[in-house]
């Protein structure tokens, strides 16, 4: 799918489609005909917490205000039709017996969704299905969450379900592992659903509670997309997560107490390192770290601390940089540049890394000299065009008009 980014959010260019309620209602109305109702999801931009949130740690995410659309209505027939404006294409498939087969194509999401939806027990009725977004694909801002949730939305309403935000994130979290074959955390989800305007979320994934943390007003959550595409991702991905576990199975045998790195603290680490491969080591040294900085960065946020909150970013990238090792050449210059840049008080990789974007956090007033410095540094120094969405913090899920 080609989804043209807007250069800043919740714009397309001229003559460019530019998802919204209206617009998805008309598509649907040109698609299948008659009136649908209609629901929005965002994406995200994670501020700090990285790779945390299948640990049972922390993570501090924000909903943007890039989203995913989706207008639906009902069918006579057990079956669901959805298109998507995005990939100019529609698929159809039927609610009974949906297999849990990941086929590769973008509606394994819309046919995971709706599979375990029903599994948990919601009779789901036929319908037709209308999607459109303007969250950048394979970019790390959660198109796929938010295409789940939205569509999520859409089939408990028809169904006439009562909507338990929670749940619906852990049925999202679980139509990716079994029907897309990401073994993914919860963070995209829950912020999709739980998502505040001008609010940035300290959310506990063990628990899946979270609180609401204000962001200054004055303050812009620019992202700049590497344009480093995150195709190969998921394979790593899925390593990164089997070497935490072989990490927590190791640790076990000196600290019995727990179950995932998210009981271990730092100084446990050490002191048990010698149990670990050099590799499965440092992957549970990033994790551990990040853990307790996602918790100083929001004491940070609370006291009004910018600079620190900025600071902590900056290890935070560090850490994926080297003991984790899921940045690339293209995210490190994003960092880099943007550093030494008047006005930023934090830069690192956002999202599950290897492409994909950066978030900095930028003042206000200084954002046009950033968007100039970043586009002809990274062009220099790459031969790329770097995408900047300027944004601030949105709301989550919910019915659009
Ligand atoms: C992807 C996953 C999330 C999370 C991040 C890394 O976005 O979907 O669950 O693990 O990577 O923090």
């Amino acid at each position: 799918m080609d989804r043209t980014p807007s250069r800043v959010s919740g714009g397309a260019p001229p003559g460019e489609f530019a998802p919204s309620a209206a617009a998805v209602k008309e598509g649907f109305r040109r698609t299948f005909g008659g009136k649908p109702v209609v629901f929005r999801a965002p994406g995200r931009v994670n501020l700090i917490g990285e790779h945390t949130d299948y640990n049972e740690g922390f993570v501090m995410p924000v909903a943007l205000p890039l989203a995913t659309w989706a207008a639906i209505g009902l069918r006579p027939d057990p079956k669901v039709h959805v298109y998507s404006e995005n990939f100019g294409e529609g698929r159809e498939f039927s609610l009974t017996g949906i297999e849990a087969q990941p086929t590769g194509h973008w509606s394994d999401y819309v046919r995971g969704v709706a599979a375990v939806l029903q599994r948990e027990g919601h009779a789901l009725h036929g319908a037709n299905l209308y999607v459109a977004g303007d969250v950048p694909l394979a970019a790390g801002l959660s198109s796929s969450a938010s295409l789940e949730v939205a569509c999520a939305f859409g089939f408990l309403s028809l169904a006439g379900a009562e909507l338990d935000r929670r749940k619906i994130a852990k049925a999202c979290q679980m139509a990716e592992h079994e029907y897309v074959g990401t073994q993914c955390g919860i963070m995209d989800q829950a912020v999709a659903c739980f998502g505040r305007e001008g609010h940035a979320l300290l959310l506990d994934c063990r628990s899946v509670q979270h609180e609401l943390l204000p962001l200054p007003p004055d303050v812009k959550l620019v992202i700049c997309n590497s344009q480093v595409r995150r195709e190969l991702a998921s394979g790593e991905y899925n390593q990164r997560r089997a070497q935490c576990e072989a990490g927590v199975l190791s640790l076990r045998a000196h600290l019995p107490g727990i179950s995932a790195l998210r009981d271990v603290p730092l100084e446990e680490l050490e002191r048990h390192r010698s149990a670990l491969t050099e590799v499965v080591y440092r992957r549970c040294r990033h994790v551990c770290s990040e853990n307790q900085r996602v918790r100083d960065a929001a004491r940070c946020l609370q006291s009004g601390d910018l600079s620190g909150f900025g600071r902590l970013m900056g290890e935070s990238h560090r850490s994926l940089r080297d003991d984790y090792e899921v940045s690339c050449r293209e995210l490190d210059l994003l960092v880099e540049i943007a550093r030494g840049t008047d006005g930023v008080s934090g830069a690192r990789m956002t999202g599950g890394g290897f492409g994909g974007c950066t978030v900095n956090l930028v003042r206000a007033s200084a954002v046009p000299g950033f968007e100039q410095t970043m586009r002809r540094e990274y062009e220099r120094a790459t031969g790329r065009i770097v995408d900047i969405y300027v944004c601030s913090a949105a709301e989550g899920a919910g019915p659009a008009e």
